[in-house]
């Protein structure tokens, strides 16, 4: 048995998506447990090319059955259509595919909220990808939330007028449209009615199967950094994002996981608000569009950075990575010279991430060491001996300063293009 946590160590969208699918193969379970569809994972293999959204990325390993844990938020028009999308490219979810009924679901007024609160906080805005995230989460933990459990009788129904009674004077207040509640009952009765074959209490089915020596393979969303305790409180999303949060969302005790792999980009991103200490500035630079990519669930431009070795540290530390998944590797080709934050002082005097808020990290000195690039293209090399010594050298400076070994390095996009150490 082994329960492996798959962790993105910086602000999401190192490459979890890539991870998961080419681990999925040796693995029983692949889960999600936290976010919702907030989260933009790329897959590329024999299939396609594919941005996930909520169904685990190692769903395409045929041996796997893919849970969606209570922890996770659920917008059913995005989860239909993202199995249709599978099922119609031949991957076939129906009967491998199984989501907890203790999740809670995305309603319209979230969407709307979402939007209204982004605008009332003009440029103090945290950014969000507008999914409703924040206030679903909300109403979960104040007791506001509907699930897919309340569909089975009418408390659905009954639910959803007082929501509706307390959103829409909400959304009215702040220059909204009202919603009509018989419309969205119909609307999410429909949902419901297409997506009960997938639904199913977890419970004895997680408990069985790590009882019976299965392998679990547990899909974080969103990154380290966007955690809402540990993250840059404000410009956090609204879940748990460290492994832990597994415990919660899936069932898994905590001391079941036996690995947690922490998924690295060779250099940092950071899509929306909120303090990017490495950020470069300089969107003319060789370097700016190199780095640059394109968000997976938004289609937003991601802030881009130099790779900040004080996060990976801390993102090991607190997550108890066991190895580092490199990714990116290949895009630093063609590098004179690369740059790279080996830690925080301030006022002269070392600090660690966590000794500063998010304010006061845009305010941090930031200790930079340089080292020198390589100019080969490397996405062809298959082992690590085929790498450029100076890429070598990078690699080999990361682990010993993040304090985990780094044990797959990603060469490419797709699932084949990565050296296994
Ligand atoms: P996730 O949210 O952590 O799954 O990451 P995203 O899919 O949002 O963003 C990662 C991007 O990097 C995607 O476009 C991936 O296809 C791409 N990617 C992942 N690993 C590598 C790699 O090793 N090299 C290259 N060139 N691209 C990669
Ligand atoms: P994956 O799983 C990168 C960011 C948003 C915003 C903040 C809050 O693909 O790595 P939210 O909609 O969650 O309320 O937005 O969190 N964010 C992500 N950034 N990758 C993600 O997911 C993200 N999910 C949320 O950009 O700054
Ligand atoms: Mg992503």
């Amino acid at each position: 048995m082994t329960v492996t946590a798959v962790i993105g160590s910086q602000w999401g969208d190192e490459g979890k998506g890539k991870a998961v699918d080419f681990l999925a193969g040796s693995m029983d379970y692949v889960a999600r447990f936290n976010g919702g569809n907030n989260a933009g994972h790329t897959v590329i293999n024999e299939f396609g090319t594919f941005k996930i959204h909520l169904v685990p990325s190692g769903i395409f390993a045929q041996n796997t059955t893919g849970l969606i844990g209570g922890g996770v938020v659920i917008d059913p028009q995005v989860l239909l259509e993202e199995i249709e999308m599978l099922n119609k490219a031949g991957i076939g979810v129906d009967g491998r595919l199984w989501v907890s009924p203790r999740s809670h679901v995305i309603m319209p007024y979230h969407k709307i909220l979402d939007g209204l609160y982004e605008e009332a906080k003009g440029a103090g805005a945290t950014g969000t990808t507008r999914r409703g995230i924040g206030p679903v989460f909300a109403d979960k933990v104040s007791y506001n939330g509907i699930r897919w459990t309340d569909f089975t009788s009418d408390m659905f129904e009954q639910r959803l007028q007082v929501q509706l009674n307390l959103k829409n004077k909400i959304i009215v207040a702040l220059g909204g449209e009202v919603l009509k509640y018989e419309a969205v009952r119909d609307e999410y009765r429909g949902y419901y009615a297409r997506l009960k074959p997938y639904l199913k209490e977890l419970f004895s089915l997680v408990q069985d199967g790590l009882k019976s020596g299965k392998n679990f393979l547990l899909e974080q969303a969103m990154g380290t950094f966007l955690d809402t305790d540990w993250g840059t409180y404000p410009f956090v999303t609204a879940s748990t994002t460290i492994p832990s949060a597994a415990s919660a969302g899936l069932g898994i005790p905590p001391r079941y996981i036996t690995n947690v792999v922490g998924v690295t980009k060779a250099y940092t991103t950071r899509v929306g608000g909120g303090p990017l200490p490495t950020e470069i500035h300089d969107t003319e630079s060789e370097v700016y569009k190199k780095f640059g990519e394109v968000a997976a669930t938004t289609g937003r431009i991601r802030r881009v950075g130099w790779l900040d070795l004080e996060i990976v540290r801390t993102a090991v530390d607190l997550s108890g990575v066991t190895e580092l998944c490199l990714t990116k590797v290949d895009t630093l080709s063609g590098l004179e010279e690369i740059q790279v934050c080996t830690g925080y002082k301030m006022n002269g005097v070392d600090v660690r991430y966590a000794d500063v808020d998010a304010y006061g990290l845009d305010k941090v000195e930031l200790v930079y060491k340089k080292v020198k690039g390589w100019q080969e293209d490397i996405s062809q090399a298959r082992t690590f001996e085929e790498l450029p010594a100076n890429a070598q050298s990078y690699v080999k400076m990361i682990e010993e300063s993040a304090g985990a070994p780094v044990k797959w390095i990603g060469v490419g996009p797709e699932r084949e293009a990565t050296i296994r150490r």
